[in-house]
């Protein structure tokens, strides 16, 4: 019979120790092109620069690797969600500051995601854009594809995305600059990042 190995908790307050941070779960979820990744990098460099570990996981990075495997029906999206979480978990768990940009359109995988990581440590971000600014910036020309029907579960188009009811933070990136956007969730997540020491 097989039992898995149980966290060894000393050695794991001593790597917070080492490391004088918390983790914690920053989800950032919005349409594709609200500017979730821009604001994750912006971030990941403000948090370097302040002297915290981070690690960025991104659902376009994600799914050329861990996930290449996943499409873009609910049942795959959600998998998709869980396998983020579930490497959130483990960072979280050695003291890594996580930022995650993934659409996660609807309520059940942020939720799904919440209880992986655990509510203590997971701030979910909105990045609010109108879709007709997504639709504009078309970064990736992707909008344009859908309008063609060339991908009929687009969010936001042939498939549907949900914003979250209480996120932690809403920000509206066509209101916004990066700069603002990612100064103001420092400001807000501050409180959070604990030092240990
Ligand atoms: S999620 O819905 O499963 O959370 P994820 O964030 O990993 O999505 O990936 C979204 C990215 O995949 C988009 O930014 C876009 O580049 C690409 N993509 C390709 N097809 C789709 C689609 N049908 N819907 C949304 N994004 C898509």
């Amino acid at each position: 019979m097989y039992f898995p190995h149980l966290p060894n908790t000393e050695t794991n307050q001593k790597r917070l120790e080492l490391l004088n941070q918390k983790g914690i779960v920053v989800w950032l979820t919005g349409l594709s092109g609200s500017g979730k990744s821009t604001i994750a990098s912006g971030l990941e460099k403000k948090l370097t620069n302040q002297g915290y570990i981070s690690v960025w996981l991104d659902g376009d990075n994600l799914r050329c690797n861990l996930n290449s495997d996943l499409g873009f029906n609910q049942k795959d999206r959600l998998e998709n969600v869980r396998r983020a979480a579930e490497i959130s978990k483990l960072f979280v768990d050695v003291g890594i500051i996580v930022i995650c940009s993934l659409i996660s359109p609807d309520i059940s995988m942020r939720r799904l995601a919440k209880t992986i990581i655990g509510s203590n440590n997971f701030f979910c971000i909105y990045v609010n854009s109108d879709i007709d600014v997504c639709m504009k910036r078309d970064v990736k020309g992707l909008y344009n594809f859908a309008r063609s029907g060339e991908i009929p579960n687009f969010t936001g188009m042939g498939s549907k995305y949900t914003p979250p009811s209480n996120p932690f933070l809403e920000l509206d990136s066509s209101k916004f600059t990066e700069t603002e956007s990612v100064e103001t969730l420092y400001k807000q997540l501050l409180p959070h990042l604990e030092r240990i020491k």
